[in-house]
């Protein structure tokens, strides 16, 4: 076979991920997409987000960071951050922390054969309102999408957001 020349930069390979986060390398890179928020209780209104799921070889986590704009303006909304720790039985524990303050505890499971992941809040912390939160992923056609629903101290289980991004 024929060696790249010299100066050639080799191509770069994205790094295998560990084991136990190999099964959602459906969702590892970086997303950017569109969504709706929405309750019983506020205003509709459309943003912008950013999502990145990033990973080592050598850890059995993947790293997450979101971040959100207003569509209209590119004004900076909500942001989060966690880790994700899918387990070999499908179950998976994500924690994840707010720039409102709040921080979340969710477990769930994922479908590698759907690319589905399901989430349900084990714990809701340092929330005024907020009582529970769930959240489905899905990746079909190429293109991210989630759900994400809320209960509150007035409101029953309703969606909250939906959004769908492209791997950028
Ligand atoms: C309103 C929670 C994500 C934008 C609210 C309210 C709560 C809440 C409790 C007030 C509802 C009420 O008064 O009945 C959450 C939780 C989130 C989340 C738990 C994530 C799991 C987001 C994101 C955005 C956003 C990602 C922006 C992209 C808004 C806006 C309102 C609102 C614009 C209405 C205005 C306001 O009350 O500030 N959210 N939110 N939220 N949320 Fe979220």
């Amino acid at each position: 076979m024929e060696s790249a020349g010299a100066g050639t930069p080799a191509p770069t390979q994205p790094p295998v991920p560990h084991p136990a986060v190999a099964p959602l390398a459906f969702l590892l890179g970086k997303w950017r997409g569109e969504g709706e928020g929405s309750f019983p209780t506020i205003s509709s209104f459309r943003y912008g987000e950013e999502l990145l799921f990033s990973h080592h070889p050598s850890k059995p986590v993947i790293s997450y960071t979101q971040k959100t704009w207003k569509a209209a303006s590119g004004e900076p909304m909500h942001a989060e951050s966690g880790y994700w720790r899918p387990r070999p039985d499908g179950s998976i524990e994500v924690v994840i922390v707010q720039s409102t303050g709040l921080a979340e505890v969710q477990k769930g499971s994922y479908d590698a054969e759907k690319k589905t992941v399901t989430l349900q809040s084990e714990l809701v912390g340092n929330a005024s309102k907020v009582k529970q939160i769930t959240r489905a992923f899905q990746v079909a056609d190429g293109e991210l999408s989630y759900v994400v629903q809320m209960a509150t101290i007035t409101t029953s289980l309703q969606p909250h957001l939906k959004a769908l991004l492209k791997r950028i």
